[in-house]
């Protein structure tokens, strides 16, 4: 199989997908949650955003974890491992509808803004593969995040 990187030269990009995958995995469990426990007027509608939104997370997460093991590196097996190398932090209590949608517009936001950085790690290793993907990754996360925000209603 003929390669274009080398092994010992993705180590920065396997580093930062690997990180990007488990933050995630942080806000896609937390969409997921909150799918389930919301309540108030606007429970069917926000239901429904909220599960477009995690399904898109959940196959977004296979997508970067094979790219992971394009790059000749391996995933981490379980959540215990994944998720000591998240940023992103989990939810402890079930919050209000309102607040909710403000701590996944943040988390988007703040999940966007990674995907630049991964961007930009990968750029600097001539890998366009990763750079592309991330890209994807920012232009849904931040119309998630509008989405969202636009759902405020105050
Ligand atoms: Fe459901």
């Amino acid at each position: 199989m003929s390669k274009h990187y080398r092994k010992d030269e993705t180590g920065e990009t396997v580093e930062a997908l690997t990180v990007f995958l488990a933050d995630t995995a942080v806000i896609y469990y937390k969409t997921h949650g909150f799918h389930w426990n919301l309540e108030g007027e606007n429970f069917y509608s926000l239901h429904l955003m909220f599960e477009k939104f995690y399904t898109k997370l959940w196959k977004s997460m296979d997508e970067v974890a094979e790219r992971i093991r394009a790059l000749e590196a391996k995933v981490p097996s379980n959540y215990a491992e994944l998720l000591k190398k998240a940023t992103l932090k989990e939810t402890e209590a079930v919050p209000d509808i309102m607040t909710m949608v403000k701590i996944l517009r943040d988390d988007y936001f703040a999940l966007a803004h990674k995907a630049y950085e991964v961007r930009a790690v990968a750029s600097a290793q001539g890998d366009f593969i990763t750079e592309d993907m991330m890209i994807l990754r920012a232009t849904f996360l931040e119309k998630a995040a509008w989405m969202l925000h636009s759902s405020l209603t105050n």
